[in-house]
């Protein structure tokens, strides 16, 4: 892979998402949110990327896929009016069907459309399956997209949190009732360090717990840091109700926070 080709996959995403302009307000907001979604996640896979001293090539691979990631998130909320994958259908498998479809990636050899592909198909995976075990580079590129998006959405819903109720953009809460229990199995999730599960989540005190359980699956020490440096999860925490529960979740993550301070 070469600048060259970073530079077409660059121009050809701008374009891609530039057919989506709509009159619709709701579309329009949402599909500015993920184009700007995928520049920040392009912006710390580099920094993630820079920091585990990846080569030039390695680095160009990491970009591409951070900048294809969501690219079914398009078509997913023009066609569907939602960013939920069960209402609607697995926004990084759609992805994958628009780049083959388009023959985004058919320059690069075998081996990195390869990589690509499967990295975007398993971001939004609950765990990265087995069979990536296998090989070292696509279990490395898969868990850096996962870091990176990751980091991306925590800011973006901690921004979304801090502006108030008003400003609160219902898609990224999946439109869910704010009522103000949290799900038991999600907290036992969390307690036992897990990552809560989409199907236990009824409410939007469970969406910011789910949110919360992501910390289970972060990998590189670098994303613990930013995660402390941006406090994301005392924002997320202090929008929680003050429950004795809700202080148990946050004595637990504190204490897991810890253990990966290095
Ligand atoms: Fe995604």
């Amino acid at each position: 892979m070469h600048e060259e080709d970073l530079a077409f996959f660059r121009k050809w995403f701008l374009d891609y998402v530039g057919g989506f302009s709509s009159p619709d307000p709701l579309v329009r907001e949402n599909i500015e949110l993920k184009t700007e979604h995928t520049k920040r996640v392009c912006k710390n896979i580099l920094l993630l990327a820079k920091t585990g001293k990846l080569g030039e090539e390695e680095c160009q691979l990491a970009e591409t896929i951070a900048l294809f990631h969501d690219l079914g998130r398009f078509e997913q909320f023009t066609r569907y009016k939602t960013f939920k994958d069960s209402d609607s259908e697995n926004h990084a498998v759609l992805g994958v069907k628009i780049l083959k479809k388009a023959g985004v990636l058919s320059h690069l050899s075998e081996k990195e459309q390869d990589l690509i592909l499967k990295a975007v198909e398993y971001h939004n995976l609950v765990e990265i399956p087995e069979s990536a075990k296998n090989s070292p580079e696509l279990l490395f590129h898969s868990k850096l997209v996962r870091d990176a998006d990751k980091l991306d959405i925590l800011r973006l819903i901690c921004k979304d949190y801090e502006s108030g109720e008003k400003s609160r953009n219902p898609a990224l809460e999946l439109y869910l009732p704010d009522t103000p229990e949290c799900s038991g199995p999600v907290i036992e999730d969390i307690m036992n360090n897990k990552m809560a599960k989409i199907r236990d989540v009824l409410n939007q005190n469970d969406v910011k717990l789910l949110r919360l359980s992501w910390v289970f699956d972060i990998n590189f020490p670098e994303t613990f840091a930013l995660l402390r440096k941006h406090r994301y999860l005392e924002i997320i925490i202090s929008s929680l109700p003050g429950t004795e529960e809700v202080r148990r979740v946050r004595r637990h993550l504190e204490d897991y926070l810890e253990k990966h301070n290095k």
